[in-house]
């Protein structure tokens, strides 16, 4: 018998969600959304666009005045408190908000103590959560003595022990320093990736979503201007324009170089890696290294193609 692999269903849903907080306006509109397990998704718009309204709706904290969300099998208001406690995990934006306890392995220990999971297990779930979020050896660590960083780290790990099936994020990387986003984001792609996680961030951080998020959604005024993978989305400054962003930094010196040169090159790049690629491209694929016939994508290929 041949086996055919198939794309999995999503684990997270919605469909045409509609919320207002006020008589004035819809804070969300027609609102379609999916996560797939495995998949790293960004809710992407400018501060007002609807994104922390919509992953609180997604996640439960409150009902939309239209449409449905669905998580697995069923709507979500099936589902009782603690089970949906077990299967979603949410980060808020400030970390301090999640943190209840004083020592780092306590804090972590709160959801599986409180659901009555047995000491052990707990604490060897709890051990592995820190492992994951790169906490090994804070342990005993005094949460107040943790950077704003391993604050946020720690957050995770306190959804990880429950073992969820969604983790979603509200601006995970707002507040850290260069290399702390980097680390949060490379986290979340990790358990996407190899714990089969469904994750979900929101951000206005585009350089960061075109290096680690495989799809998002564009929100503006509470409806999804575009959804589709990261890097071709994140090149269309049409689309970007629209929702009131930008293109990644790093592609901007090569767009605005296309545009006023008149130059047919391939798609500008939007990740680093792109970048390094397009460049070497640039400079290499041509016997004249200093590019200056370089005017037509077609006859070089493209440098997509090359990553
Ligand atoms: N509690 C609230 N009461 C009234 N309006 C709100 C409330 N929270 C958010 N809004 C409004 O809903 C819209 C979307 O807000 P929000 O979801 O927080 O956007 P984002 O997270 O993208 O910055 C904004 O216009 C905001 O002013
Ligand atoms: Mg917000």
């Amino acid at each position: 018998m041949a086996l055919v692999e198939e794309t999995p269903g999503p684990v997270l849903s919605a469909i045409n969600l509609g919320y207002a907080y006020t008589s004035k306006g819809f804070a969300l509109r027609g609102v379609n959304f999916f996560v797939r397990a495995g998949e790293a998704v960004g809710i992407l718009g400018k501060n007002g666009a609807g994104k922390t309204t919509l992953i609180r709706a997604l996640s439960g904290l409150l009902t939309p005045n239209q449409g449905e969300v669905w998580l697995k099998d069923r709507p979500l208001q099936n589902y009782k408190n603690s089970e949906l406690y077990r299967t979603l995990g949410l980060v808020f934006q400030n970390p301090n908000d999640q943190v209840v306890e004083f020592r780092v392995l306590e804090d972590v220990l709160f959801g599986p103590k409180n659901l009555g999971v047995d000491p052990l297990k707990a604490k060897g779930r709890a051990l592995n959560a820190l492992k994951r979020v790169g906490l090994e050896g804070f342990e005993e660590r005094l949460v107040r003595t943790l950077s704003f960083g391993e604050m946020k780290r720690l957050s995770i790990a306190g959804l990880l022990v429950m073992d969820p099936s969604v983790l979603i994020l509200d601006e995970p990387t707002q507040g850290l320093d260069p290399a702390g986003e980097v680390a949060v984001m490379r986290i979340l792609k990790k358990l996407a990736k190899s714990s089969n996680i469904a994750v979900v961030v929101t951000t206005h951080n585009l350089d960061l979503a075109a290096s680690f998020l495989d799809r998002v959604y564009l929100l503006d005024k509470g409806q999804v201007l575009a959804e589709g993978p990261s890097d071709s989305l994140l090149r269309d400054e049409g689309l970007l324009k629209k929702a009131n962003l930008r293109l990644p930094y790093v592609g901007k010196p090569f767009s605005s170089l296309k545009r006023q040169k008149g130059l047919s090159w391939p798609e500008v790049p939007v990740t680093l890696k792109q970048a390094r690629a397009f460049l070497k491209w640039l400079f290499y694929s041509n016997s004249n290294p200093s590019g200056a016939s370089r005017s037509t994508a077609g006859e070089k290929g493209s440098a997509q193609s090359q990553a």
